[in-house]
């Protein structure tokens, strides 16, 4: 089953609108099936620890590529001209909508001060800022639904002023509620060119074409009276699509309450990937990859030919982030890593440019790593880099330097073994190795013994500068040629 539905209105097809008295109920089983889990997980997600910890790691602060991001990022065709609105006052037509910058999340002007049309995408995803605005603490999803659909309609109303023919538009849909979500499908579908439907909550209309099979009267009526658009060209189409989805997002909120985190991992990790590869948009590698960051980042976990594997003794979340900050501020691409375990700096450092190239260096990756730095490359797409020297790092690094010499590479790792004699020894040939203006990266620089490597450093290598990073990880730079006497020493 395709997690992408694709409709276009037939052209010869006429269609009508009609205004109705009642709005109709969803009574699929599945939808309902799912709100009743989905209340579930609500209510248990404010007593039951590890459900707030699953819900929130996908759903609020985890995964960096939540479900309005990815959805966003995938129908992102030009970040530039890419605005978010959503109605600041309902009721009130003149103040509708308020634009934020995508990219800085800035308000950018109010109606009246907006005076362009929009283009590229433009989208209400902040819809949580109406619910704030609008509903008491805590209310039922499907009020929720409720509660938003005259601000929805709003937005697809004003669309006519603020959108540009061929433009398109983002919607979060919920439509297990009430079947009026079925009529805004159709509404779009008639406003848009085309209309796709990703992973059953995001609408996306593509190639805006005004009022050419709709007008703006017929829709603004539908503010305040409910309406029904006929016939609808493969409803039942569109409805199992809806079901599958919501089977799939039920099976998430099962795995979820039973707190089995591996397997909740494995269905959400199959997920995007599914979605990615479907969608095949430009540089689907690199958003796979942030996902895949962000599921390391959050669960401390891995996902290798299909299985999930807890990792340790790898670099966090801001240490990863530090790393790509260098590569990207110094344009750093010729790279040693010194300690490779699970590979997690390597994706890092390697995605971190789409120049550099890798050299890692571990003599246990295959024994006591079982290769999973080395699978884990593959994963990620980036193997072709990279190398790895299964070797000690003090006959590894000379040998790295008997063949590429002095002054040549532009980013080295030390994150190997941490004693005192062993990271002097890593540092000495990293000084070496290193070229003017690259950085040398020392992790773990707490430990003590590391630590006290560090006040070596700082004091005996004029040649160096030290860099304002993570409090864990020490920067240096080279910023000159080594010109101290032989018998240099400055106490430490
Ligand atoms: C802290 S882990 C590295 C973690 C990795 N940089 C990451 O963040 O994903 C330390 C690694 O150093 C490796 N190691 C141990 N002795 C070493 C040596 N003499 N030379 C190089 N690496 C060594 C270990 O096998 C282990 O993989």
């Amino acid at each position: 089953m395709s997690l992408l539905f694709t409709f276009e209105y037939p052209k010869d097809i006429k269609p009508t609108v009609k205004y109705v008295k009642d709005k109709c109920k969803v009574n699929y089983s599945q939808f309902v099936k799912f709100n009743d889990i989905f209340k579930k997980v609500k209510q248990l997600e404010q007593t039951d620890k590890d459900v707030q910890y699953l819900y929130d790691m996908t759903a609020r602060k985890g995964i960096k590529l939540d479900g309005t991001h990815y959805a966003f990022t995938i129908f992102h065709l030009n970040k530039k001209d890419t605005v978010l609105f959503f109605p600041e006052h309902f009721g009130d037509e003149k103040k509708c909508c308020k634009f934020y910058n995508w990219e800085t999340g800035k308000p950018i002007g109010y109606t009246g001060e907006v005076k362009r049309k929009f283009k590229k995408l433009m989208s209400n995803m902040f819809g949580e800022e109406i619910y704030q605005a609008q509903r008491p603490a805590k209310v039922d999803d499907c009020k929720r639904q409720r509660i938003t659909y005259i601000p929805k309609l709003q937005i697809i109303y004003h669309l006519f002023e603020y959108l540009e023919l061929g433009g398109s538009f983002m919607i979060n849909v919920k439509h297990y509620c009430d079947c009026m979500d079925f009529e805004i499908f159709y509404l779009l579908s008639l406003l848009f060119k085309r209309v796709t439907i990703c992973d059953g909550s995001y609408y996306y209309g593509e190639d805006f074409l005004g009022e050419d099979r709709i007008d703006k009267e017929t829709v603004k009526k539908m503010l305040t009276s409910n309406f029904k658009i006929e016939p609808k060209p493969k409803f039942d189409e569109y409805v199992r699509y809806l079901q599958e989805m919501f089977k799939n997002k039920t099976r998430h909120f099962e795995l979820m309450l039973k707190k089995d985190e591996d397997a909740f991992l494995q269905n959400l990790f199959t997920f995007y990937e599914k979605l990615i590869t479907e969608m095949n948009v430009e540089d689907s590698q690199f958003l796979y990859n942030q996902i895949y960051h962000s599921i390391i980042e959050k669960f401390r976990r891995t996902i290798v030919d299909g299985k999930i594997k807890k990792i340790h003794s790898a670099i966090k979340k801001e240490e990863g982030e530090n790393i790509t900050k260098l590569m990207k501020k110094y344009d750093l691409k010729k790279c040693i890593e010194v300690g490779m375990a699970f590979g997690i700096s390597a994706t890092y450092i390697l995605t971190g440019n789409k120049n550099a190239s890798l050299i890692s260096i571990d003599p246990f990756q295959s024994t006591q790593w079982e290769n999973y730095g080395m699978k884990l490359l593959k994963e990620f797409k980036i193997e072709k880099n990279h190398k790895l020297m299964e070797e000690k790092s003090y006959i590894a690094l000379p040998k790295i330097l008997m063949e590429h010499g002095e002054d040549s590479f532009d980013f080295i790792f030390i994150d190997g073994w941490h004693t005192f004699e062993m990271t002097n020894i890593d540092f000495f040939y990293a000084t070496h190795l290193i070229k003017k203006g690259g950085i040398i990266l020392v992790d773990d620089a707490l430990h003590s013994s590391v630590a006290q490597s560090i006040r070596f450093f700082d004091s005996n290598y004029p040649h160096f500068k030290k860099l304002d990073v993570f409090k864990t990880q020490v920067a240096y730079q080279k910023i000159g040629e080594d010109e101290r006497p032989w018998n240099y020493y400055s106490p430490f």
